[in-house]
């Protein structure tokens, strides 16, 4: 009976069960192990495309239900009804568990864009931003719904297939015997329980309090290590610097404000006259680097532009302006970079530039030097010191530096997305300039 087409479901029916059954076992198991940070990205993106997959699949389905025929009910009574409850109630979660999804990520204040698979730019709706912790709430109740519908479903299944011996997985399996059928549930718990295990060890800072409580730590224990090193330079530097330059510094830090105030642009005055100019030469880098969760992230910005006047012997006079377009930052796709120019970030569209201005270089011997100076950023002005070594002579020189940046003083990476990510960035710079 059961071997005949008519009772068997039509091959497009199969076809979406099964690419459904696999693809929600893949973005159930993605999203209880996807670390709800910034470490988690990448697989967030691809639940959320998997997640829409499945939207879309689904309507595809709903239309083929309405418009073949399926194949007659085999079971009656309280069984049967219960059956038929549980694929109304899979339609409705294959539904809710996506647009819940959706609307979470729609009505996050953070803002974050959605690009299916890398590629396919993914609108948001208009959700108000009051409702994306309900929603959160919904998402989750509904993927513990689903995994409800689903141990009822394949446990109904198996009854039936096994206790009748009527062949029952058939009617649902792309052969006509239940063989591939029942190999099909095997590789969808397979491949969400594999998943989801597999996630699991590499993701191990699963649940956000979670991830919460280690941020501190992790934070603390990069800083601590960037201090070390800060504190390295300067007991090196210190050592051939002492008494001479750190007086000096202590001096020309405390008129610098005053001599901006007085003097929006100053021209050199100092007995010494103008130092040379330098142009920077194409080919230089500007990377940066952040720790986050003990993975470091990196990217650099490809446009960026500055003004030296520096005599090398006489630091003092030294006069260096750099300018940062902040939507050339990138990291490793699309999406990374538009989150890292969005608001959240470095909020390229409302301040386009990042600036540094030198107020005062010193010697630390060697071709070492540091230069105090403000950096704005993001409309926030802020003291930010830099190192950097100068090698070769005459009229050209290689420049290389570093620059460590308390990102929350530019309320850079402010909400969830930011939470792994340690406080300092480091800057690296390299480039070579001709007089
Ligand atoms: C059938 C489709 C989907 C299922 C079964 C599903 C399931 C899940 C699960 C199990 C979680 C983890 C819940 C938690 O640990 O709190 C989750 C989280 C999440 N999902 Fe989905 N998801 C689906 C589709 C989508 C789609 C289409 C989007 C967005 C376009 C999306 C966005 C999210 C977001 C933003 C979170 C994190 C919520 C939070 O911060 O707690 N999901 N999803
Ligand atoms: C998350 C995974 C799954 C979902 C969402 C799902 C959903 C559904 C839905 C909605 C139907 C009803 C089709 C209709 O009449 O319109 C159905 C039928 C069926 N499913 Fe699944 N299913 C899943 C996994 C499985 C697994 C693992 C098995 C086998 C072990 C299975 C076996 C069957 C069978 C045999 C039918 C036909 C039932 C009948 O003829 O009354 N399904 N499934």
């Amino acid at each position: 009976m059961l071997g005949n087409r008519v009772d068997r479901y039509s091959s497009g029916a199969i076809l979406l069960h099964w690419l459904i059954a696999l693809a929600l076992a893949a973005v159930i198991a993605i999203g209880f192990t996807m670390p709800k940070d910034a470490s988690g990205f990448q697989l967030f993106q691809l639940h959320k495309s998997i997640g829409i997959t499945i939207l879309v699949l689904t309507v595809v389905r709903i239309v083929w239900r309405l418009t073949h025929k399926r194949p007659d009910k085999v079971e009656r009574g309280l069984t049967g009804f219960l059956a038929s409850a549980v694929h109304v109630l899979f339609y409705a979660f294959m539904l809710l568990a996506p647009l819940t999804g959706w609307a979470v990520v729609s009505s996050s204040e953070l803002d974050i864009p959605t690009l299916l698979y890398g590629v396919v730019p993914w609108p948001h709706l208009p959700v108000p931003q009051s409702l994306n912790h309900t929603l959160e709430e919904a998402h989750e109740l509904l993927a513990f719904l689903g995994l409800a519908l689903f141990v009822l479903h394949v446990a109904g299944a198996l009854r039936h297939h096994f206790l009748r011996g009527d062949n029952f997985i058939g009617r649902m399996s792309p052969g006509a015997s239940g063989a591939t059928g029942l190999l099909l549930g095997a590789g969808v718990v397979a491949l969400g329980g594999g998943l989801f295990f597999w996630l699991g060890a590499a993701y191990p800072k699963t649940d956000a309090p979670a991830a919460e409580e280690t941020v501190a730590p992790t934070d603390e224990a990069t800083d601590a290590a960037v201090t070390e090193e800060a504190a390295g330079d300067e007991e090196g530097s210190e050592e051939e610097v002492t008494g001479d330059d750190a007086p000096a510094e202590a001096s020309e830090d405390e008129t610098a404000p005053e001599e901006e105030a007085a003097e929006p642009d100053p021209e050199p005055t100092v007995a010494a006259g103008p130092p040379p100019s330098w142009t920077i030469q194409p080919g230089g880098s500007l990377r940066f680097s952040v720790d986050n969760s003990g993975t470091a992230m990196n990217g650099s910005f490809g446009q960026w532009s500055g003004n030296i006047a520096m005599d090398p012997d006489n630091p003092s006079t030294a006069q260096i302006s750099i300018n940062i377009q902040l939507a050339s930052a990138t990291m490793n796709d699309a999406t990374q970079n538009e989150m890292l120019r969005g608001a959240e970030f470095l909020a390229a569209s409302a301040n386009p530039t990042a600036t540094w201005r030198s107020s005062s270089v010193t010697s630390q011997g060697g071709g070492r030097y540091r230069a105090e100076g403000t950096l704005s950023l993001k409309g926030v002005s802020r003291s930010q010191p830099i190192t950097f070594t100068l090698s070769g002579n005459g009229n050209s020189r290689s420049v290389s530096g570093q620059a460590t940046i308390d990102r929350n003083a530019f309320s850079v990476g402010t909400g969830p997305n930011a939470s792994g990510l340690a406080g300092n960035v480091t800057l690296n710079f390299a480039f070579d300039a001709t007089r």
